[in-house]
């Protein structure tokens, strides 16, 4: 065992006086627990004012500062300025407000530094894993599917529309790129469909202009006939219809797209079926609900939140992928440092994939820490 005079000339980041750090720890909680309760008798939100704001510039700190300045920076500087979405009396758009068992999750996952993406046989996966699996098994998705959670429903659009392009492409784009692609490959959705669905399209390659705004009804779902016309308009034009994206509750007015006929032409025309649930997918655990999302268990991907109406702490939402194959097939790259399945069997003999096979993230958070 090392002795005192040893100790000091280590290089740590320990903190020098424990028992000062668990003092403060104590104080954060009780803080914060005072915040949570006491959040009705105050106002819904405040903006912060100039002086604040100009607190957070300037050069970088010189030196070290000490942890109970910092924490008190945060309770003057950051803490009454927030968006207000965890206040009883915010209704604006559709954001949830946390936990409290989110909070002190967050916690434990940050006390850990724990990581998940890679090492498939260390808790934190099974944690995902089986979250994801609750997802699948509440939404209807088959057993085969597979999922990821993410940092949002754009995060799960990128990843679900990113197999729909390998998949549907008939070629391989990993290898290739788009610019062989030929026909030009087009993707539908409403007018009133969320602008991730732009970016995913704009990032994985597709183009803006490949994207197609089918008009909308007037209960503001999307225009079924408009939809086929216009894909019989691009087939006979030389372009490549590959993905259908349906919405399950639009932004701006809830807005459920008709997710069976959607279904059906998908089925005829040999399109990928993409859903974005953001909040709306959810409506398939109710009773009363559930039909207004019929069809949406056929979709071959499934995007939604869990910071919306599941009202887990932000940020954190979650993609099913119908192919599991598909899925891994547009994502998993092993270099040789972190071999692991296919061929190598792992510690566990059996061929588990990461979490990172799914998605383009190798080092991520626990996000199921946030399911408190
Ligand atoms: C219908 C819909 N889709 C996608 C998104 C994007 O979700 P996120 O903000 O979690 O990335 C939103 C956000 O409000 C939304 O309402």
């Amino acid at each position: 065992m090392k002795n005192k005079s040893d100790k000091s000339r280590e290089e740590t980041l320990d903190p020098e006086d424990w028992e000062a750090m668990r003092a403060l720890g104590h104080r954060m909680v009780d803080d914060m627990m005072d915040y949570m309760e006491t959040l009705r008798n105050r106002p819904v939100w405040q903006h912060a004012p100039p002086a604040i704001r100009d607190r957070f510039s300037g050069p970088p700190p010189t030196g070290p500062e000490l942890p109970q300045e910092v924490y008190n920076e945060y309770r003057r500087s950051i803490l009454p300025y927030q968006l207000g979405n965890s206040h009883p009396r915010y209704w604006g758009w559709v954001t949830g407000c946390g936990t409290i068992m989110g909070a002190y999750a967050e916690m434990l996952a940050a006390s850990t530094d724990s990581v998940s993406g890679a090492f498939s046989y260390m808790s934190n996966n099974y944690v995902e894993r089986q979250v994801v699996d609750w997802c699948r098994q509440l939404l209807g998705f088959p057993q085969s599917s597979t999922g990821l959670l993410t940092s949002g429903c754009s995060a799960s659009t990128l990843i679900g529309l990113a197999v729909a392009r390998n998949t549907m492409a008939g070629y391989d784009v990993r290898a290739k790129g788009m610019h062989v692609s030929g026909k030009q490959m087009t993707v539908y959705c409403s007018e009133e469909a969320h602008s991730s669905v732009q970016k995913a399209v704009e990032l994985l390659g597709f183009g803006n202009e490949a994207l197609r705004r089918v008009p909308v009804t007037e209960s503001l779902q999307i225009d079924v006939p408009a939809l086929r016309d216009m894909i019989t308009t691009d087939r006979a034009a030389g372009c490549n219809p590959v993905c259908i994206v349906g919405v399950a509750g639009t932004t701006n007015t809830a807005a459920i797209d008709d997710l069976n006929a959607l279904a059906d032409i998908c089925a005829e025309e040999r399109c990928w079926f993409h859903v974005d649930g953001a909040f709306g997918a959810w409506a398939a655990i109710a009773p009363k609900s559930r039909h207004l999302v019929s069809g949406m268990e056929r979709a071959d991907s499934l995007a939604f939140d869990l910071h919306k109406w599941m009202y887990l702490a932000y940020p954190v939402a979650c993609v099913l992928i119908r192919d599991g194959q598909a899925h891994r097939n547009t994502f998993s790259l092993t270099p040789t440092y972190l071999a692991h399945g296919e061929g190598d069997r792992g510690l566990t003999g059996v061929d588990v994939p990461w979490l990172a096979d799914y998605g383009f993230e190798l080092s991520r958070g626990f996000w199921p820490s946030r399911h408190g």
